[in-house]
Parts: structure tokens; sequence; C-alpha cells
């Protein structure tokens, strides 16, 4: 292969939500979360790198990012930074002439030689939705290819990709994924250094019975509402959820209560036994009820944090309508640092469903983009 390597990626969305950092340079959150990866032949980041001969006046990096190029921001030296100090050289096959050459690089030339990244979204234009998750995952992937770097321990690719952007980490796999925040009590979170937190701070697949995971793969579908903004609202939201988590951690009484109550991991749990057990009903309940946690501890933070709109309430609101005629729950939806909302509806009910919510789709969304659950996460198309 070239010193090039171009991967895919896909979005995630979490069903319990990452919302606060214990350190903020190594992302290491103040709970474990859990998410849904999103099939990544309809959202998908994609990014090509490649490593060239650099002059001495040329900049060590470069990225262009949908075509534009962007600043290098302190994250992504992060990323880049612990890629390469892992790296031990690379071997390269190439055939000239019908002959298969071989060439080596030494870890010393890698590092002299300029990346160049290109990165593309096949979405967030047009829909206002967020791409930190894909983004950050493929671009770490992709680098870690490219400096042949082996994972020493299971998960340690997404250690690096949780240093660009703390949910990218969960992109590297399909299915359902719980990134681990590293530690169990707060005894233990004193008691480890930063390296050792961010060596434990990691993604995973959840595992539960192939037969469930099937069930799932086979029978959730899900509906993105791509929501108008309201007059005075761009498409761009207006607190990033960095600054966001950050002021909710600082000024909210709510959220130290539900980490002193160890909520998101009760939820955890109990949405992993929802898997298990095949239970769309109860699912939906703690997904719902994470949601609404994160929107009301974000109203709980001073000054306070508003992430949905008018058109969102009302998306809300029918979602609520739907499961109380039907006397169970048929719809779940979840929304995160943005107006856009996640609906989660099983196959048999989606025409129904779908069908309740056709005046909204047409008078409150921009449109509606119907996926499902993605079973890869994070790979090479190209080396
Ligand atoms: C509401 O991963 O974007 O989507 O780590 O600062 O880059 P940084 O934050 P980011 O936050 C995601 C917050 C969320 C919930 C979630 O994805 O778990």
């Amino acid at each position: 292969r070239s010193l090039e390597v171009i991967a895919t990626s896909p979005i995630n969305i979490a069903l319990v939500k990452y919302w606060g950092k214990v350190d903020e340079d190594y992302i290491i959150p103040w709970n474990s979360s859990l998410s849904i990866t999103i099939d990544q032949n309809d959202l998908c980041s994609k990014t090509r790198i490649r490593l060239v001969q650099a002059d001495e006046s040329d900049e060590q990096i470069e990225l262009i990012l949908n075509g534009k190029k962007d600043k290098v921001t302190k994250r992504i030296m992060n990323v880049v930074n612990a890629i390469r100090e892992r790296t031990e050289g690379v071997t390269i096959k190439q055939i000239r002439d019908g002959n298969q050459i071989e060439t080596h690089f030494e870890k010393e030339e890698l590092l002299k030689m300029k990346i160049m990244i290109e990165s593309e979204n096949n979405f967030a234009t047009a829909s206002g939705l967020a791409s930190s998750s894909s983004g950050l995952s493929c671009l770490s992937f992709a680098l870690a290819e490219l400096f042949g770097v082996k994972e020493s321990f299971e998960g340690e690719y997404s250690t690096f990709a949780r240093l660009g952007s703390g949910s990218a980490c969960r992109s590297l796999y399909g299915g359902f994924v719980q990134w681990h925040c590293g530690f169990s009590s707060r005894d233990q979170l004193d008691s480890l250094s930063k390296e050792e937190l961010s060596r434990k701070s990691i993604a995973k697949q959840i595992d539960i019975s192939s037969e469930s995971m099937n069930y799932w793969l086979d029978n959730l579908q899900i509906a993105i509402c791509c929501v108008k903004p309201e007059k005075d609202q761009g498409l761009t939201k207006e607190i990033p959820s960095t600054d966001g988590m950050k002021i909710t951690i600082d000024t909210s009484e709510l959220m130290r209560a539900r980490l002193d109550c160890n909520l998101p991991q009760k939820h955890i749990e109990q949405l992993t036994m929802t898997l298990e057990n095949r239970d769309f009903n109860s699912f939906a309940e703690i997904t719902i009820k994470e949601t609404n946690q994160l929107h009301a501890v974000c109203l709980d933070s001073y000054p306070p944090i508003f992430y949905i709109n008018e058109r969102t309430k009302k998306i809300i609101k029918q979602a609520l309508k739907i499961n109380k005629e039907k006397g169970k729950n048929i719809v779940a939806y979840s929304i995160d640092a943005g107006f856009h909302v996640f609906l989660f509806i099983m196959k048999e009910d989606k025409e129904f469903v779908l069908n309740e919510f056709k005046d909204l789709i047409e008078n409150d969304m921009d449109r509606l983009i119907q996926t499902r659950i993605g079973r890869e996460g994070v790979k090479i198309i190209k080396e």
C-alpha cells in the first residue's frame, strides 16, 4: 500500500447520555454512556489521509473539511500526537513492473512527513446534524492505520478517538456500544492517574445474545427528524456541547444528583436488559427519560441552556400522544445538544407511526431521514 488510507465512519446517537468531563484534555467522562450506531450507508464521514514529504517551510498538518481548509485544533493535535508516539514504523508493499517491492519507513522518517487530511460528511451541511462523532472516529482510525499502530490493549483505538471528541469513541463499533467512563467509584477515580484513567476509558460493543442482537438489527427502524430552525435560530447550535456540558457540571445541582445517584449506570443496566429481553416498551421508556434528563440538567444550568425549540416540542408531544393512545410505547425519541429528533420505531409500527407524524413532517421538518442500526463501525476502505 501507499502512504494513504481512506476510512469511513458512522454517526452514533446516545441512548444514555454523556454530558460532562472529569478531565478536559484527556476527555474522561463523568459517567459511562450507551449508544446506537447508525447505518453508514445513509450517514457517514469519509476521511482520506496521506503522508507526504514535507519542506521545512510546510505546515506539518493540513486539514480540508468538506472541501474547505480548516483549523487543526488542539484536540486533533492530541489525537495525532498519541498515535505518532505509538508508531514503530510501517512497511508498504507496492507492485512495480510486475514485481512486489517492500518499502520500510522508520518512525523518524514518518514523524518528519506532512499529514494531509481530507474529510467529508455525506450529510451535515444539508441537515444541520452533528458530525463530530463520525468525523473524529474516522480521522483517528485512519491515522492509526496509516502509522501502522496496532492495538496494544482492547479498545485502544477508542482512546485515540475519544481524545478528538468524546462521543466519537462509540462510532468505532456497530450495534449498541457502551463507553466505559474508566472508574467505578469516586474513590477509584481519586486513586487513578490521568494516564491510567485514559487507558480504562474505552468503548466496547454491548454483549447480548446473538438472537437478541439480530432481533434489533432486523426490526428497529430509525427516523431522523431534521427540524426546521426557528426564525432567529440558525442551523448551527447556540452553545456547543463542549461548552454546554462544562456549564452544567459547574452549576447544576440536578446534574450532581444524577451523578451521585449513579443514574446513568442504572439506565445502562436497565437498557441492556431491555435489549436482551427484546422489550421495546421499556427500551422506549428509558431512552425517553434519559433524553428528558439531559435537557432537564441543561435547563437547570446557570445560565440555563435550551437546545430544543417549539417544533422539537411538537414532535415530543406527538410521540407521547401516540404511545398514550396505544396503551404502550411504540415510538421513542432521543435528542442531543440540538433541536433535531431521532425516533426509534419497530418495523411493524413504522407505517402507522410515520403517518401520525405526517403533518409535522410537512410543516416542521426540513427533511426526514429514514435509516436503521448500523452493523459496522468505522472501517478502512482503501489502504
Ligand atoms: C449530547 O462528544 O460532542 O451528544 O467530547 O466535548 O467533543 P466533546 O463532546 P461531544 O458531546 C456529545 C454530547 C451528547 C451526548 C452523547 O453523545 O452522549
